[in-house]
């Protein structure tokens, strides 16, 4: 047999497959996954606001956002409508500076608006990961120094930049060697501040250490961080990447601690459900990238692609339009109200980026495969398998949060 004519055969095998249903949607052998929670094998074929709907039309609420992603929930209809516009228009062009790019332009406007005057130029990449990678090469470039320092119990991205600013050791062990000249210092010890010297380039942080159950900054530790930095020239590095937009009652994360960084790291929810990080700095910094030689001393193709600013743009705009960021607290109130049970050690966290602390690991396993049979989607943290995540859109109401907190509540006195 030909080879032309097997590959067709093979090809008629395939399409009458799909159609006589031989094909499994829920056969996933072909995908690199890496839950723990696999066996739920949830198929959802839609979602909106904070709801989630599977194959069968069951209902789940979302308290987990796509892991912060869904500030304004699912199918938000000023992010559908931005994007289903630009989606007329065009979708990629070219992002390195050649062609000005209207909704592009018009998001790194929005952020230098929203954002104190030193915080006034946006380089725009894909990720989390490649904000903080970026976010390091420009204080490299622009302080011309080599320390990098981070702390104990952060997470700032899987590249293998970002693996060596990880606070966990068994974490990045596989992987070394690692890119020397990484730090990482105890997190709100006062000494780890004796670090931060004159050959420093940077200090990474995160305001509140998402992974390992929402570990928040002590104000003390940060201002001697801050000032520590602002004494050798090292720049301070804010990972918002989870704590921005809007999700601890301000637009972003710092405005609740008081100080601000030298550079600023966004991600997950700036994209409004798309793919899109960026990080900001002032004109002086930012111009040591601009200005470097050769040219693209950081560079990436889709950086700033029309379609994730435009959701960006819907987003931003919504939640300064609207009482939602202002709602965040009383939001807040509501959910450690209702949670109250044996089994709940503690709440940890600010505003709605929450972690409830069971009394064990085991424990909390059980009740998260649970909950979801209940209609609640939720899930552990990377360093911290004893506490679920509370990390809803911002647009969930006080009703659905009564909700799922009975619905919590419920599953637990099963356990
Ligand atoms: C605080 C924090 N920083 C950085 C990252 C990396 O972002 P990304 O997964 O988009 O590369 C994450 C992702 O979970 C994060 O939570």
């Amino acid at each position: 047999m030909s080879l032309k004519l097997w590959a067709l055969q093979l090809l008629i095998v395939e399409i009458s497959n799909i159609f006589s249903m031989n094909f499994n949607i829920t056969d996933t052998k072909y995908l690199a996954q890496l839950t723990c929670f696999k066996e739920m094998q949830l198929c959802i074929e839609k979602a909106e606001g904070v709801y989630l709907y599977d194959s069968n039309g069951k209902q789940y609420i979302d308290l987990l956002s796509g892991i912060a992603v869904n500030v304004l929930g699912h199918k938000h209809p000023a992010i559908v409508k931005a994007i289903s516009e630009q989606a007329q228009k065009y979708l990629h062009l070219n992002v390195y500076g050649e062609f000005i790019q209207k909704e592009t332009v018009m998001l790194a406007r929005k952020l230098a608006d929203l954002l104190p005057p030193h915080l006034s130029k946006s380089f725009f990449v894909n990720s989390g990961s490649e904000a903080i990678e970026g976010a390091i090469k420009l204080s490299k470039l622009f302080t011309k120094k080599h320390k990098i320092i981070s702390f104990k119990g952060s997470y700032h991205g899987s590249t293998l930049s970002t693996l060596n600013l990880l606070g966990f050791e068994e974490f990045k062990r596989p992987f070394r060697p690692l890119i020397p000249f990484y730090e990482s210092m105890e997190f709100n010890h006062l000494n780890s501040v004796d670090a931060i010297d004159e050959n420093t380039a940077c200090v990474v942080m995160e305001l509140i250490q998402t992974a390992s159950g929402m570990n928040i900054v002590n104000p003390d530790f940060l201002k001697a961080v801050r000032d520590k930095c602002s004494e050798t020239g090292a720049l301070l590095i804010f990972d918002e990447i989870q704590t921005s937009p809007g999700r601890l009652g301000f637009m972003f994360g710092f405005e609740l601690f008081g100080i601000s960084p030298d550079i600023l790291c966004l991600a997950k929810g700036i994209g409004g459900g798309l793919p899109l990080g960026v990080f900001i700095s002032s004109d002086k910094i930012m111009s040591s990238l601009e200005n470097h030689h050769p040219l693209l001393g950081h560079a990436t193709t889709f950086g700033g692609n029309p379609l994730c600013c435009s959701a960006s743009l819907a987003t931003l705009n919504t939640l300064q339009d609207s009482k939602l960021i202002a709602a965040v607290s009383q939001k807040h109130e509501i959910f450690c109200q209702n949670l109250k049970h044996k089994y709940i050690k503690n709440i940890h966290g600010k505003g709605l980026l929450l972690a409830v602390e069971l009394e064990s690991k085991e424990l909390n396993k059980k009740f998260i495969s649970k909950v979801i049979q209940a209609g609640i989607i939720t899930n552990s943290f990377l360093f911290n398998e004893n506490s679920f995540a509370i990390i809803p859109p911002v647009i969930i109401n006080e009703n659905e949060i009564i909700l799922a907190c009975y619905q919590v509540t419920k599953v637990l006195n099963q356990l």
